[in-house]
């Protein structure tokens, strides 16, 4: 009907249909440092592809005769009922692709009612993005930061602002070896896209400015022990870091040669990210918030277990689309394990390689109650705007409807892995 129609009426769309076609386009349109950083991956990227190949080993069978006239594609989760098993997942520095970056995505998530998860290393603080969404649904991602203070200060804000639940990226205690990145320059380029929630927030810039004193305090010269010998903060970067929410696209940012005084970089990068974290830290976070906790990034079947012994609400099985470990199991490979491990005692979630609405109708007949999309919408974003991701998520509702029916299916809950084949 969508098809023929569209052919009919001579609907042109926004951004191509054809994942490959999008994917290339944006390459086109894109400064090669920002495509780099999207598209992307860990070491030789190895991951990324494990996570497109796993869906080529399975497939649906169809059903037939069975009325699919009528169809509802809409799940549960954490209370909230969704139009359909599809949030858009954190996906951060989106400045980086458009000017509008998360506003623009925030508007395309309200207007086809999926969640949007707010990236920590988002280009817009959320409290800004949360007032573009009116009541849509929209959850905030976490990475766990050294500063137990700033923990706190960003589940206060994402409650504030509304949030639905908190996903924990247990992924990215350290960024991945990402080779593009590191040819591209990407450090200086896509940071200071992707510290909006940090220099939004007062904690941070409070720790910020109490360490630059403190560096500035140390001796200099023979005395110094080795800590001195990196560079220190001063005043003016100190500033230049907090202020670059609204410096952005300065030169600051854009010359390499003179980007972010270094030191001020790295004091953002031993404030970011927690390596540290075990799994005796679960229940200190569990007390500092009231929304569900989900974890992303788990892959293991025996952590799905504990986490969920731990009394977390959720869990993303992901491999950050390739980005964090090369040679990584593929997201695909790993959900079914993690789904028999967690026994239906919490909602597990996926994400890694969603594509289309047929990739979707797979992950949720393996078990996964919703997908994330990261990728794809990136892409409409940098080809259309606002408009492009909202025709990307659509054209994934969409084709998750269609196969649902196609299929013979008539509601979310009826695909179980009954409805597919391991290839030989
Ligand atoms: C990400 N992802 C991510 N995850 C997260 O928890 N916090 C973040 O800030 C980001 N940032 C980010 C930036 C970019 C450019 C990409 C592509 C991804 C990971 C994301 O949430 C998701 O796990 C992957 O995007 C899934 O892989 P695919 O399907 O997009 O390939």
């Amino acid at each position: 009907d969508v098809v023929y129609r569209a052919g009919v009426y001579g609907r042109h769309p926004r951004v191509p249909t054809v994942y490959r076609a999008l994917a290339r386009e944006a390459e086109r349109r894109l400064d090669a440092r920002a495509h780099g950083y999207v598209a992307g991956g860990a070491g030789d990227e190895a991951t990324q592809r494990a996570d497109r190949t796993a869906f080529d080993r399975w497939s649906v069978v169809p059903r037939v005769l069975r009325d699919v006239s009528r169809r509802d594609t809409s799940v549960e989760l954490f209370g909230r009922r969704l139009p359909a098993p599809v949030l858009l997942g954190p996906v951060g520095a989106l400045e980086l692709v458009h000017p509008e970056g998360d506003l623009a995505v925030a508007r395309a998530a309200a207007a086809v009612g999926v969640p949007m998860v707010f990236s920590n290393q988002a280009s817009v603080p959320m409290e800004t993005t949360a007032a573009a969404m009116g009541d849509s649904p929209r959850w905030m991602q976490l990475y766990w930061s050294t500063s137990d203070e700033l923990v706190e200060s960003l589940l206060g804000r994402a409650e504030a602002s509304g949030c639905d639940a908190v996903v924990v990226t247990l992924d990215t205690t350290m960024l991945g070896w990402r080779p593009r990145d590191l040819d591209l320059g990407h450090l200086p380029f896509a940071l200071g896209k992707g510290i909006a929630q940090y220099t939004s927030d007062p904690v941070f810039r409070r720790l910020v400015e109490e360490r630059a004193a403190a560096t500035a305090a140390r001796p200099t010269g023979a005395a110094a022990g080795p800590v001195d010998r990196q560079p220190r903060p001063n005043l003016a970067a100190v500033r230049a870091l907090v202020g670059m929410a609204r410096a952005w696209p300065g030169p600051l940012v854009e010359n390499l040669r003179s980007p972010l005084p270094r030191a001020a970089v790295e004091t953002f990068l031993s404030i970011y990210s927690r390596p540290s974290i075990t799994w005796a830290d679960l229940a200190w976070l569990r007390e500092r918030t009231r929304l569900p906790i989900v974890l992303k990034g788990v892959l293991h079947p025996d952590d799905a277990r504990r986490a969920v012994d731990e009394g977390v609400d959720g869990l993303v099985v992901s491999t950050h689309g390739g980005r964090q470990v090369d040679r990584s199991i593929a997201a695909l490979d790993a959900l079914p394990d993690v789904v028999d491990a967690v026994a239906d005692r919490v909602p597990v979630l996926f994400d890694s390689g969603v594509r289309s609405g047929a990739d979707v109708l797979v992950a949720v007949a393996l078990g996964a109650r919703a997908v994330l999309l990261g990728r794809p919408y990136a892409w409409g974003l940098g080809v259309a705007g606002e408009d492009g991701v909202r025709q990307v998520v659509e054209d994934v509702l969409g084709e998750f409807d269609l196969t649902l029916g196609l299929t013979g299916h008539t509601a979310v809950d009826q695909l179980t892995r009954e409805a597919l084949r391991r290839r030989p």
